[in-house]
């Protein structure tokens, strides 16, 4: 059930040596996309969860993803991406930057604060995350 204020998650929950799933929905045209949340040393940091190589593969594909010394890796090639700036340092998109999602910490709780999407779930993308009322989900 999403929550009105953009409650994500307690931030004791963020993991620091992999990232936790969450989803989030475009106010602009409904479409639902994952998101992973990561504690960083500099705080909690949000990317959209794909990879900037090709961008429908996920880099947490439900478990956590590969994290190593404070980066984020794509298993697919190997891209590597430092978890508090999204910056690719290595692999087929170096220089690249994973697309952000604003987060604030609040009372040691997570929240969207990202005009652009609202709150969906935490996990991953489940089949009742379809909205019906849009059409952007159909295929022809
Ligand atoms: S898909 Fe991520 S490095 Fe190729």
């Amino acid at each position: 059930m999403a929550s009105a204020d953009g409650t994500i998650m307690p931030v004791d929950d963020v993991p620091a040596d992999t990232t936790a799933l969450f989803r989030i929905r475009e106010r602009d045209n409904g479409e639902t996309h994952e998101a992973v949340l990561i504690d960083t040393d500099d705080g909690i940091e949000a990317w959209l969860n794909h990879c900037m190589h090709f961008t429908h593969i996920g880099l947490d594909k439900g478990s956590g993803a590969e994290c190593r010394n404070g980066e984020i890796v794509c298993t697919n090639h190997g891209a590597m991406f430092e978890a508090d700036t999204g910056h690719c340092t290595f692999g087929p998109c170096e220089g690249a930057r994973l697309a952000d999602v604003a987060v604030t910490v609040e009372n040691g709780t997570v929240r969207l604060a990202d005009d652009r999407y609202e709150f969906v779930a935490t996990g991953p993308k489940a089949d009742d995350d379809v909205d019906l009322t849009s059409t952007s989900n159909v295929e022809f």
